[in-house]
């Protein structure tokens, strides 16, 4: 085990690079009229892929971060569906909903908060809004194995469903009952069998490292369990602690979050575990099995990297729909309102709920090229990037080459003529050796509220 102790001054906040420009970038400089123009140019022959965000969720994890609606109102859940339908309808004013559709995939909150019927009913109406779906289409749904039956598991299969993300976090009760979220071994073993019976051909479960009273005994005790389950694939999410964002957050003591140390020490771990047991690392915080299409993908080079992890299919545009979801296109972000409110008056209007984003310059696609190679694959080949942008790396980059040298030094990083390359260890903290390529981090450099910490 290395000794991560003279690590800990690598312990800064710093951006996930689901996106680059990320989130703080979008803003209302790109109009609703720019987002329509855009949407009508797209190449046609490019396909889809669609993201549905249905946030609904009972009960709160105290580590959420993602965009939830809590309710336990059966009227608002169907209410919910009567505006997505509306949404599709909208969009089918700007967009060739004819193109082939690579990907659907449900995130939330927690999809599966609506029953089978009103799943049944939601994906019929996708279905007939985007008729054309790749035979091998990669349609997947992120589901709380707390609030998952039978009747749903069957619903989903039948109309194609492929894919399914089960989320788990932690086995250990003391660390779910300081995180609010009970969820017996047995409970996540059920869903398990749900999705083998019903034919899924992907089960994913997402863990999270960086939890209170979480240390490296607890959490080989969650490996151990977690792959008991043999699942295709594994998230292992390093907590993002942002409580000036997320009021939940500040439940939790944060004298009982591990240190640094401890969680690197986790995270070398679990990789080792991960290996000895037929898993291999996929970018920053996912494994697989070696023969899973995303090792295909990076011998191809064609890894890229999403809202929702790392995915094959990169040459789609992506259209989300429902509140807070996020779009992209060759050149921009788009997301949607985040308020009900807002959401739901614009659809009134007849209009996309549009809220802001981003529309990418020259330099933006050049450092988001940069930073989601190291992202995705941990290396970047010089000269491919040379041949592409016709630009030379070098003098390009010379700050961002100049900030790596304390990498290098420490061999976290190796840097030649040809290609920029983490080593093992580096691969651990590729969240700051991307961000010397990010030009807007100098914003942000004196604030310690913007983004999570790496470690
Ligand atoms: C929308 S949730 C998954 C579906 C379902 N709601 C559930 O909890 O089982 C998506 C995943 O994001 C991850 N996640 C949520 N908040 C996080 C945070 N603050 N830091 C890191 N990962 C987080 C969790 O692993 C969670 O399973
Ligand atoms: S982790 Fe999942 S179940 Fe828990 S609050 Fe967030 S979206 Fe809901």
């Amino acid at each position: 085990m290395l000794d991560f102790s003279k690590f800990i001054k690598y312990s800064k906040p710093g951006p996930r690079y689901t996106s680059y420009p990320t989130a703080l970038e979008f803003s209302d400089k790109f109009t609703y009229e720019e987002y329509l123009e855009k949407l009508k140019s797209q190449d046609k022959k490019r396909p889809l892929s669609l993201y549905f965000h249905l946030p609904f969720c009972r009960n709160a994890c105290y580590f959420c971060g993602c965009n939830v609606v809590f309710t336990s109102k059966e009227d608002k859940m169907l209410r919910y569906i009567e505006y997505l339908k509306r949404e599709l309808k909208i969009l089918q004013n700007y967009v060739d909903t004819k193109r082939e559709v690579l990907q659907l995939h449900f995130g939330g909150g927690t999809p599966t908060f609506f029953s089978a019927s009103q799943l049944a009913e939601i994906i019929d109406e996708i279905k007939k809004t985007f008729p054309n779906f790749a035979k091998d289409a990669e349609i997947s749904c992120e589901i709380d194995p707390r609030h998952i039956n039978e009747e749903q598991m069957k619903v989903m299969s039948e109309r194609g469903f492929n894919r399914v993300s089960f989320g788990v976090q932690d086995f250990d009760e003391k660390v779910q009952t300081a995180v609010h979220r009970i969820q017996p071994f047995e409970i996540t073993k059920q869903a398990m069998d749900l999705a083998r019976k019903y034919g899924m051909d992907s089960v994913n479960i997402d863990l999270i490292y960086g939890l209170p009273y979480q240390n490296l005994d607890t959490f080989k005790e969650t490996l151990k369990k977690a792959i008991s389950l043999n699942p295709d694939r594994f998230a292992v999410f390093n907590y993002a602690h942002v409580p000036w964002m997320k009021k939940t957050m500040r439940k939790i003591d944060e004298t009982t979050l591990p240190r640094p140390d401890e969680k690197l020490s986790i995270m070398q771990y679990t990789i080792e575990y991960m290996t000895q047991n037929g898993y291999k690392m996929i970018g920053m915080d996912h494994f697989a099995k070696p023969d899973d299409e995303l090792f295909k993908a990076i011998e191809k080079g064609e890894l890229h990297r999403n809202f929702q992890g790392y995915t094959t299919k990169g040459g789609a545009d992506l259209i989300g729909v429902g509140l807070t979801s996020i779009g992209e296109g060759v050149d921009y972000y788009a997301q949607n309102f985040k308020d009900m409110a807002s959401y739901e008056e614009a659809i009134e209007n007849g209009k996309l709920p549009f809220e802001r984003g981003v529309v990418l310059n020259e330099d933006d696609k050049i450092r988001q090229y940069v930073i989601m190679e190291l992202m995705s694959n941990f290396k970047l080949d010089i000269k491919r990037f040379e041949k592409k942008f016709d630009v030379n790396f070098k003098e390009y980059f010379s700050d961002a080459l100049e900030a790596l040298k304390e990498y290098e030094k420490e061999d976290l990083v190796s840097i030649s003529d040809e290609k920029i390359e983490c080593s093992d260890t580096g691969t651990l903290l590729i969240r700051n050796i991307a961000q010397p390529f990010d030009a807007y981090m100098k914003k942000y450099a004196k604030s310690d509220k913007t983004f999570s910490k790496t470690v």
